[in-house]
């Protein structure tokens, strides 16, 4: 089988922000043949205007490509009072529109492998922004893993600032994560294949 390559986004923008260093964790654990490539651009996306639709900013087209060349899309959340950060939806916002002109309603997150995770130093955080994730990408006919679910909570005590994991069982989890994606892009590319 081929190798394959993961666009990851982290939601925040904090430069010792756990859910930048989960991202880390998973380069870091990722199985043999998968690559994980962090989108740094986060910040420069603008807000979402369908009047800009149809000439996107050049930071959107790249987001839009680099979505599209990808195998898949791997996410890490933070929870901002109770819900998605501001930034990240606005990005999917932007991501999940067709091309224009429309000639078919396709956009780049249609059918594409996406696993979610999420850290926070708090005991139940990510919970509702990673399910609140989970409603968004049944809009955009994605294809989400569903186990299993990566909720870090307590992050200052299992995670390293570079990507160190310091608990079995967020590893266990991550490395599972990892797996079923692999699995989920495999399935993809063999239904492509057929169709
Ligand atoms: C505006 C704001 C809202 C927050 N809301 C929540 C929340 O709803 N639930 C939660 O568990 N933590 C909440 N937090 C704390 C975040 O979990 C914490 O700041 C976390 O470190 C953010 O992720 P990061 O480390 O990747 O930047 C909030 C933080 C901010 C700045």
């Amino acid at each position: 089988m081929s190798d394959v390559s993961v666009l990851a986004i982290s939601g925040s923008l904090r430069d010792a922000s756990f859910n930048t260093a989960l991202i880390r964790a998973a380069q870091r654990l990722a199985p043999t043949g998968l690559t994980i490539e962090p989108y740094r651009n986060l910040a420069d996306v603008p807000p979402f205007s369908e009047d800009r639709e149809a000439q996107p900013p050049a930071t959107v087209v790249d987001l839009r490509e680099r979505i599209a060349a990808a195998d898949a899309l791997l996410i890490a959340t933070p929870e901002y009072n109770y819900g998605v950060p501001g930034v990240l939806k606005n990005a999917l916002d932007w991501a999940s529109r067709p091309t224009f002109p429309v000639t078919a309603w396709v956009s780049p997150l249609a059918h594409k492998p996406v696993a979610i995770m999420g850290a926070a130093p708090t005991g139940m955080g990510t919970v509702r922004a990673q399910l609140q994730l989970r409603q968004l990408f049944l809009w955009t006919d994605s294809a989400v893993v569903s186990k299993p679910e990566v909720i870090v909570t307590n992050a200052h005590e299992r995670l390293a600032a570079d990507g160190t994991v310091k608990d079995p069982t967020t590893e266990t989890l991550l490395r599972g994560l990892l797996d079923a994606l692999v699995t989920r892009i495999r399935i993809t590319q063999l239904a492509a294949t057929a169709a």
